[in-house]
């Protein structure tokens, strides 16, 4: 069974004993609406830390909304989440209220993302990354895992939170774990939950997208980007707010890259009300 803590010192006691006999501590940060994404990081934690502690926190983090965002209508599914814990051995799930974390608000001392903060979902939603790093930093504060795990669906937030733990020398090993996919490719994430029939069958195109460059990358750049444009042409109810090949840390690509440069092609999109996020690994020239 799970065990639950909802305040800092149930966290505290709940860990006291197995950090005093040495064992490593994993920690999968979420928002909870849990998936079989999220499951892949529980088994990730769990095979890092060999008979450690894994903790789930599970918590919707405010500071990371932006006005107009689904702040209000994130699904909040506890009960079913603890299940999806307890059926991957979670030990501890923390699943604090917004006072317990931020007990004054809004927080005075935030974490700055720097300019990998202001590009790409940085652009699109301003202040959101100062959001995430502060509210992982208090969550590496709180729990003091040796290792966490995030997803490579948020390609953007997983480069940040290894910048934030190598730049601030917080001591966590930050391991990335595979995006899952459904059968037809599209990324799990808690929000494809928001998606009607009609919607959930569109959005599909953002994976198709990705996928298309991907198989051109071998030749090149220019034809990579020129097979995701045509891939998007064909999608409807799609509304772009990016495609981007970049190198895997989000910096820009030479203009002429050698055969074999690693890249990522990252795609945001809005399918009816929902924006959605994806990315995968390409090879250039290969
Ligand atoms: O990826 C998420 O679910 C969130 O951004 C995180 C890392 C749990 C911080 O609130």
């Amino acid at each position: 069974m799970t065990r639950v803590a909802t305040t800092r010192a149930e966290l505290a006691d709940a860990l006291a004993e197995r950090r005093h006999a040495g064992e490593r501590v994993g920690l999968v940060p979420t928002m909870g609406a849990l998936h079989v994404g999220h499951a892949s990081l529980m088994d990730r934690a769990a095979a890092e830390v060999g008979g450690g502690p894994v903790v789930v926190s599970v918590f919707v983090n405010p500071l990371q909304f932006g006005p107009g965002e689904d702040l209000d209508r994130y699904p909040r599914t506890l009960d079913a989440d603890l299940e999806v814990c307890a059926a991957h051995g979670v030990d501890l799930a923390f699943a604090p209220t917004v006072e317990e974390v931020y007990p004054a608000w809004p927080p005075a001392v935030t974490v700055d993302p720097g300019p990998l903060g202001t590009v790409l979902e940085g652009a699109s939603r301003p202040g959101h990354f100062a959001g995430v790093l502060t509210v992982v930093a208090k969550l590496f504060g709180l729990v003091r895992p040796d290792v966490a795990v995030f997803g490579e669906k948020d390609w953007q937030q997983l480069a940040l939170v290894r910048r934030m733990a190598a730049d601030l020398c917080l001591g966590v090993d930050v391991v990335g774990a595979p995006t899952v996919r459904e059968p037809d490719g599209l990324a799990l994430s808690s929000r494809n939950r928001y998606l009607g029939p009609e919607e959930r069958l569109a959005a599909v195109a953002l994976s198709r997208t990705l996928h298309a460059a991907a198989d051109a990358a071998a030749h090149g750049l220019a034809p990579a980007v020129d097979a995701a444009r045509a891939e998007l042409r064909e999608a409807h109810k799609v509304d772009l707010d990016y495609l981007e090949i970049t190198a895997p840390d989000l910096s820009p690509l030479p203009d002429d890259p050698a055969p074999g440069t690693p890249a990522r092609a990252l795609i945001a999109a809005r399918v009816g009300s929902t924006r959605l996020i994806d990315n995968v690994p390409l090879t250039l020239g290969a």
